[in-house]
């Protein structure tokens, strides 16, 4: 027995490769947010989740600038030990100025927030209850909570929620983990009817807000602030890989817990800190959102007017509601991949999506948009998406 051996017999990516539809790790060679250039192409970009199109807003690239003059490139360090800057301690505090939240932590991605935060939050005997579409950095907190009950309810189904809570002990504590948006399938998590039955059950509400932060709400705070229910989430997790146009990721919430996870998650002890200019990025980026509504409003213009679209020219884009992201919905692998070939030759990049990503079956094509596409990036979007869906027999 050899431990590579299931590397050798991997082959499925090799051939995709040969077939020439492969549509992962495509090259960038140049980024000017709605355009790009890619393997040798230029293409509008409908895969991004830079939302608000702010990696490229000069005032944001001047402050990673300045901030990598001043501190230089990497902290060098763990949060615990040598690695806080006060721009972490700035940054930390204006995001919970922003949430109206006792404290806020920082970690170096989106991805270890949540690891970091659920992992350590969650004990032996404690219930945690998850929406089966919920974000892989979920399941990996999850399952790195060891000795946890773990439930699992069916996508953004409030019946199938309160059917597994129902069953669990009265005096368990209990923590309901979900997506504000869901990723893949573009819709909002149904946060009222999730809210009473955390109410019902005495379970703690954990909501990330990776994809509702910049983007839902009229102060762009997420899909707790579109349902009006800010109040009633016990701690809120995002990313700055997206709206925030940058790198890392936070939890915010009351000041104990917060403390707690602070000295206790492997993740931010056991890993280098925010670099200096990620957490500067941040900083700006915050400010813009905050004082600019009008990017947020642009964007949910352009969300609402690709989803009519997208539905008048005859394509599935299933559940997805009010966000950025509108799937296509192909249904099988190889075809999703042809159409994300035809996609991409014709001068558009979308995301082609498979199993495990979304389940066996329903591959499709993630398409998300940016305030800073312009209506004319949008109709050619429109167009080519029309042509191609024809040739293939979509629509
Ligand atoms: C819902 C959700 N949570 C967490 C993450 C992880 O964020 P990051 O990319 O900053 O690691 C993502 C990123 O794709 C996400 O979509």
């Amino acid at each position: 027995m050899d431990i590579f051996e299931k590397c050798y017999k991997f082959t499925r990516a090799k051939e995709t490769i040969e077939a020439g539809i492969y549509p992962y790790f495509v090259p960038l060679s140049g980024n000017d947010g709605p355009v790009v250039q890619m393997d040798g192409h230029e293409v509008i970009m409908v895969g991004s989740n830079n939302y608000l199109g702010l990696t490229h807003d000069p005032r944001v690239v001047e402050a990673a600038i300045e901030a990598t003059r001043k501190y230089g490139t990497s902290c060098s360090g763990s949060r615990f030990l040598n690695g806080t800057l006060d721009l972490h301690i700035e940054l930390e505090s204006r995001i919970s100025e922003f949430y109206n939240r006792e404290a806020a932590l920082i970690f170096s991605t989106g991805y270890m927030s949540n690891l970091g935060s659920i992992a350590t939050l969650v004990d032996r005997n404690d219930c945690i209850l998850i929406d089966k579409s919920d974000h892989a950095s979920i399941y990996a907190g999850v399952l790195s909570a060891s000795g946890a009950r773990i439930k699992r309810y069916l996508h953004n189904d409030m019946k199938s929620l309160e059917k597994v809570i129902a069953e669990l002990p009265d005096d368990s504590a209990k923590i309901i983990i979900s997506d504000g948006v869901f990723s893949m399938e573009g819709d909002i998590v149904k946060l009222d009817e999730l809210v009473k039955v955390a109410k019902k059950y005495h379970a703690r509400v954990y909501l990330d807000e990776a994809h509702g932060l910049g983007v839902l709400g009229e102060h762009g705070r997420g899909s707790a602030e579109y349902f009006g229910l800010e109040a009633d989430i016990d701690l809120i997790m995002s990313t700055f890989s997206k709206s925030l146009a940058s790198l890392g990721g936070f939890l915010t919430g009351p000041q104990a817990v917060i403390d707690y996870i602070k000295h206790k998650a492997s993740p931010l002890i056991f890993s280098a800190a925010p670099t200096p200019a990620a957490t500067a990025t941040v900083i700006k980026t915050l400010e813009i959102i905050q004082n600019e509504p009008e990017h947020t409003q642009r964007l949910q213009v352009i969300s609402q007017k690709m989803r009519k679209e997208f539905k008048s020219l005859g394509f599935n884009i299933g559940v997805s509601k009010d966000t950025p992201i509108i799937p296509i919905y192909i249904g099988d692998d190889e075809k999703t991949f042809l159409f994300w070939r035809r996609l991409f030759d014709n001068g558009v990049f979308a995301n082609a999506v498979i199993s495990p990503a979304v389940p066996p079956d329903e591959a499709l094509i993630r398409t998300s948009f940016m305030s800073t596409h312009s209506d004319d990036h949008l109709e050619k979007v429109l167009t080519i998406f029309e042509k191609v869906a024809k040739e293939l027999g979509i629509i």
